[in-house]
């Protein structure tokens, strides 16, 4: 018997209504504004709008991280609803046609290419529709007013790769005589950019009368009324940038050598110096700093005082608002570490706070504290993290290029706070740069000093025991034989078996072969800007579910005939329904930086889960943004793993304070790029993949115990994340200590890929999605291997506390 939660009525919950108005708050505070001249805000009145995103707004990316929404406020709706009067709905009107056609033609194209292959329908579902520019404008679209908006949208996602090429991550030619046209005519002209992730503004350059620019970035189902809120001055941006935006791609460096097709190894020539790291450390300007994001009110920030306890630093810094309009500002704190032995960035982010809303005149004091391990760097030679002896400066500031040198941090010897084994050895090193900007020095600043035997080095046990289980879950264990163990940790595949719980929509399952011994299924589902269900699903009188809407895009490219086979009929069978909230994308949360907010939206998934059943969400997503053309930035928080790490720490805390709820962190770890992703290997060195990739990791494991966490489907340094000791168990468990599960990624073991028995033997629990392959090649392997049968009950033991929790 198949049972669900999934509602039989389509009525709105309170909590659908609630976390709407959550969903709405924050997308507003995710906005950036960019560039304004004083037009902004502007009281509701009748508009021009124009570009793809005017109806078709784009409220997050494609592939596993879409989210199936009741209803999405387009721009064009948030703007009427706010009041304001739409004069061009016959050019809307006219896109939309345009729009539909060129979309036909996609999946017409697409459909040919139609087989039964993995490779194939992986491709398919990584395909995606470029929303068309639609016309040019002439005269004869000019609307009656001195009031227009331009919506400059742009979809990507999971499986691919932008291109630094018109239309992708550059203006196309129409937009660009769209843009300037619309600059020409109308006086008031603000610019709105709906992408998961930077793009190419140089264009902008040579057009005189763009009055504004706003970030929208992709802000989840309410981004029409955040956007409308914005721009009439009710929600006064407040909202700072969480990717540095280069000038254009030629400023990224070795951006040319970035995911090129077939290539199966990206070499991290860059090292540390990702993001501003590097634009701040060889004088190159970006376009947009980090942290940067202007307002419609300023506010000064005085640091009060900087001082020291223990390990801890605390700078507290009284932040008005000396403008006229009521907003919330983020307080930056930057460390310039001494750069001696080591090559060192010029600046990184080491803590940042945001105000409560100040009214005019209105101060706050934020305290805001750091380690002083967020000063330390990897030495790889000595194979020991340590903070460096001298001068490590302490900045205060409202962006990574606007901030007030406050204090200097001084160590006298160098002093080790871990040693460790090397564990991902690069042969040979791959780092290519070097700095070039020496941190100037100053003079006259509070001197904080830190006590050479503050820290007893740490060295670590590689050889530690694993964790045994206790109460009801080790005697469950103590009835199962290495047969039992295989089928706990291999799921019951992609469109696996139908029985036991089921929540419509769940990518994943946990094995239903145990259900009557009182062990249920579990079901996994993703994320991260929302949870991934089928809105609508059938049941049949066998109690078998269909979709009605599909969760995955795969379904628009098989012909009619087949997709009648798969989909449910609302005609005929009761239909369930499931209606979820879908929230700004990642990309767009770590524009609040406001952890309160996040960690308040990992309470509001963990009541959908609640309510749909799903135990196990696969979310949140912290790789980093290393290059603006990953397909997937917007599922990724930032390029700075501070952030990062703070940011997924909040939700993840947000979601697991429900108990038996948990988060999966992924991917683990330097999955920065779509192109050939299943094959290949990310190098770099092991200073790089501490500091900056597995940085937001450990931050998030340490701080907030995450249950469950995923691999990535690249290798590092040649191999595969699946089958890595050193990551799955070293530093995962080891060093950080965590103690629940890891999963592979879909599909990444296999044929060509990770090896099943290699990854279980590596410390992964779970092989996803699973399915029968999986499960024989793993029989096979512990036949005669009785290490492989050690690890497969370990790995259980792990499987079933997720499951009995
Ligand atoms: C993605 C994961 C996702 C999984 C399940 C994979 O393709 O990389 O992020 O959770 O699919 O949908």
């Amino acid at each position: 018997m198949i049972t669900t939660k999934a509602s039989l009525s389509d009525a709105m919950t309170e909590r659908e209504t609630r976390n709407r108005r959550l969903a709405l708050e924050a997308a507003a505070e995710s906005i950036v504004l960019l560039e304004n001249d004083g037009v902004l805000p502007l009281a509701p009145c009748p508009v021009a709008l124009y570009g793809a995103g005017a109806a078709y707004t784009i409220n997050g990316g494609s592939g596993s991280g879409e989210v199936n929404v009741r209803h999405a406020v387009s721009v064009l709706e948030g703007l009427e609803n706010a009041g304001y009067t739409i004069l061009t709905k016959d050019w809307i009107d006219r896109y939309d046609a345009i729009w539909k056609v060129g979309k036909e033609a996609f999946l017409r194209e697409n459909r040919k290419k139609l087989k039964l292959s993995v490779k194939v329908l992986a491709d398919l579902m990584a395909a995606e529709y470029r929303y068309p520019a639609g016309d040019r404008l002439t005269e004869k679209d000019l609307a009656d007013t001195g009031t227009c908006l331009y919506m400059l949208s742009r979809q990507s996602g999971e499986g691919h790769d932008r291109k630094d090429e018109p239309g992708s991550f550059q203006l196309d030619e129409t937009e660009i005589h769209n843009i300037r046209f619309c600059a020409a005519h109308y006086a008031q002209f603000v610019l709105v950019i709906n992408t998961g992730s930077v793009i190419d503004l140089s264009p902008l350059d040579g057009i005189a009368g763009i009055r504004a620019v706003v970030y929208m970035n992709q802000l989840g189902m309410e981004g029409g009324n955040a956007l409308a809120s914005v721009l009439s001055g009710a929600k006064t941006p407040c909202g700072k940038l969480a990717v540095s935006w280069p000038k254009t791609y030629e400023d990224v460096p070795f951006g040319s050598e970035f995911a090129k097709p077939d290539e199966t190894h990206a070499a991290y020539k860059e090292g540390i110096y990702v993001g501003y790291r590097y634009f701040d450390s060889f004088g190159v300007s970006p376009r947009y700093p980090f942290g940067y994001g202007k307002s419609y009110t300023s506010f000064a920030v005085q640091t009060e005082s900087v001082s020291r306890k223990g390990d801890a630093v605390t700078v507290s810094a009284r932040v008005t608002n000396t403008g006229s309009a009521a907003c919330r500002e983020i307080v930056q704190v930057y460390a310039s570490c001494p750069q001696a032995d080591m090559d060192r960035e010029y600046q990184r982010l080491v803590a940042f706070g945001k105000t409560g809303l100040l009214a005019p005149d209105e101060a706050e004091t934020l305290t805001l504290s750091f380690s002083l391990s967020a000063l330390s760097c990897y030495d790889e030679a000595a194979k020991e993290t340590i903070l460096e002896a001298g001068s490590h400066l302490v900045r205060v500031g409202q962006s990574s290029r606007d901030t007030q040198a406050v204090a200097v941090i001084r160590i006298d010897s160098r002093i080790v706070l871990s040693r460790h084994n090397a564990l991902f050895p690069a042969q040979p090193p791959v780092t290519e740069l070097k700095s070039s900007v020496a941190v100037p020095a100053y003079e006259n600043l509070p001197v904080i000093t830190v006590p050479s035997d503050l820290f007893p080095t740490k060295v670590y046990d590689y050889n530690e025991p694993q964790e045994v289980l206790s109460g009801s879950a080790s005697e469950k264990l103590a009835t199962l034989n290495t047969q039992n163990h295989i089928r706990f940790c291999v799921g019951t595949g992609l469109f696996g078996e139908q029985a036991g719980f089921r929540v419509p929509g769940a990518v994943g399952h946990t094995t239903t072969a145990y259900i009557d011994r009182g062990i249920p299924n579990i079901e996994l589902c993703d994320g991260p800007a929302g949870l991934r269900l089928q809105r609508r699903s059938t049941r049949d009188r066998n109690g078998k579910i269909r979709p009605v809407d599909t969760s995955i895009s795969l379904y628009e490219f098989l012909p009619k005939l087949l997709t009648k086979f798969f989909l449910g009929n609302p005609e005929k069978e009761p239909v369930l329904y499931q209606y979820v909230t879908g929230f700004p994308v990642a990309a767009a949360l770590a524009q609040s930086w406001d952890t309160d907010l996040v960690y308040r939206i990992g309470q509001a998934v963990s009541a959908e889960m609640t309510a749909f059943g799903v135990k196990v969400w696969l979310a949140p997503a912290l790789n980093l943004v290393r290059n603006p053309l990953c397909g997937r930035n917007y599922e990724y928080y930032s390029e700075d793993p501070l952030l990062s790490g703070k940011l997924a720490a909040a939700i993840t805390c947000g979601v697991q304070e429900t108990p038996g709820n948990c988060v999966t962190v992924k991917h683990f770890a330097a999955n920065n790029q779509e192109e050939n992703r299943y094959f290949v290997s990310s190098d770099l060195d092991e200073r790089t993949l501490r500091e900056l990739y597995l940085k937001g990791f450990e931050i998030v494991v340490k701080e907030a115990r995450p249950r469950a966490l995923m691999t990535a489907y690249n290798k590092i340094n040649g191999t595969y994340c699946a089958e890595s000791h050193a990551l799955c168990t070293d530093i995962l468990r080891t060093e950080w200590g965590f103690t629940g599960a890891v999963m592979t990624d879909w599909l990444s073991t296999g044929k060509d890929r990770a090896n099943e028995a290699e990854a279980i033997k590596a410390g992964v629990d779970l092989i996803m999605p699973g399915g029968k392959k999986p499960l024989a090649a793993l029989t096979e392997a512990a036949k005669d291997d009785p290490s492989l049968q050690q690890a497969l009950r370990n790995t259980c033991s792990r499987v079933l506390r997720l499951i009995l929790d």
